[in-house]
């Protein structure tokens, strides 16, 4: 082999050099004192013709530190490469994905903070009611018309009431249904407990609607329940304006409209000035400047009655209120349904 071909077999090894096993082989193939290609050819350099040993000596020498240069140089290049399976420590972190509740779930608790400040308990109940809790007990008995204001889901088709002779109608108390809105706990408390009673029952109600902008089968209330020897109007009326302030601030306004429950007389609709026009007037509020937020009244005698209290003595106020409502008008959101459809890029822009 001319010195050319070996000098190219050289690089062609040094080339192929993958670890340490390979850089020892090449080593020891070129370089080993007693086998190695180089030691052998210097070796025999004492055999060579006097005028070629010099110019001979020189190349073979030089090849041989050469050699030794670039070894070196691949030793050092597998000891910086680092293993398959290192740990590259220099990389930056990978963030966590952190989640967060949800609006409708903030709003709730941000709704449960204040009133557990107002020194209100909080209760949970059924979503499986009766037509006894749901209704008759709240002075809605069978074929009340104020039933249609909530379009019922019944569990299985609803009985139709049966007619005695004289004309009376024998309610259906055992029917099973969805609870349409959270009143029911009301009776379900007082049933359970004596006066005086201070508290707030959350919980997803159901609806026999579609999905639009404003509707949803389903959706969340929370229901409010004060009961005692000498509740007034003025109890409600501070206890929701100071609420009304606590959740939309001192800006806004806040007026009560006459309306009707059946369970409460005198009944109340709490409104507050509408943020999108300043009260003046817009579509959004229907040219009125008011918003409507919340149900509210005196309970009912009737309701005392069916819990065996005596309506003498004790009265109350409750009022009802959708969370999606007041979501809707905190936040400025036009499409209830952006609250179901957990669209991260909606849901991401929470807590506002
Ligand atoms: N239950 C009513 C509804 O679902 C809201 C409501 C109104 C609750 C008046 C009350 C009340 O307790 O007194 O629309």
């Amino acid at each position: 082999m001319d010195i050319g071909e070996l000098q190219r077999t050289i690089a062609r090894d040094i080339a192929a050099i993958r670890n340490d096993s390979d850089l020892r082989a090449v080593r020891d193939r070129y370089l080993s004192r007693k086998s190695g290609e180089i030691s052998v050819r210097l070796k025999a350099l004492a055999e060579a013709p006097p005028d070629e040993r010099r110019t001979l000596g020189q190349v073979l020498n030089g090849l041989k530190q050469q050699i030794e240069a670039q070894l070196d140089a691949a030793q050092h290049a597998l000891a910086a490469r680092p293993a398959a399976d290192a740990i590259d420590v220099t990389l930056p972190g990978r963030p966590p994905l952190i989640g967060h509740r949800h609006p409708l779930t903030l709003l709730r608790e941000r709704v449960e903070a204040i009133f557990l400040r107002f020194g209100f308990l909080v209760v949970e109940g059924p979503e499986l009611e009766d037509d006894y809790h749901n209704f008759e007990a709240l002075n809605m008995p069978a074929e009340h018309p104020a039933r249609d204001m909530q379009d019922t889901l019944y569990l299985a088709a609803p009985v139709p009431p049966v007619r005695d002779p004289q004309g009376g109608v024998e309610p259906r108390r055992e029917a099973t249904l969805l609870r349409t809105h959270t009143s029911g706990m009301q009776i379900r408390y007082m049933e359970t407990h004596q006066p005086p009673i201070r508290l707030i029952a959350p919980g997803r109600v159901y609806r026999r609607d579609g999905l639009d902008l404003t509707h949803s089968p389903m959706f969340t209330q929370v229901e409010g329940l004060v009961v005692g020897e000498d509740v007034t109007l003025a109890d409600l009326k501070g206890t929701l304006v100071a609420f009304a302030r606590e959740l939309f601030g001192e800006a806004r306004k806040t007026r009560f409209r006459p309306s009707f429950f059946p369970y409460t007389e005198p009944s109340g609709e709490l409104d507050i000035s509408c943020a999108a026009c300043g009260g003046s007037g817009c579509a959004m509020c229907k040219h009125t400047g008011w918003i409507e937020v919340l149900g509210s009244g005196m309970v009912h005698p009737a309701v005392f009655e069916a819990v065996g209290y005596d309506a003498e003595r004790y009265t109350g106020f409750a009022f009802g209120v959708g969370i999606e409502r007041l979501a809707l008008l905190k936040w400025g959101i036009e499409d209830i349904r952006l609250f179901y459809e957990n669209d991260l890029r909606f849901l991401e822009q929470f807590p506002l």
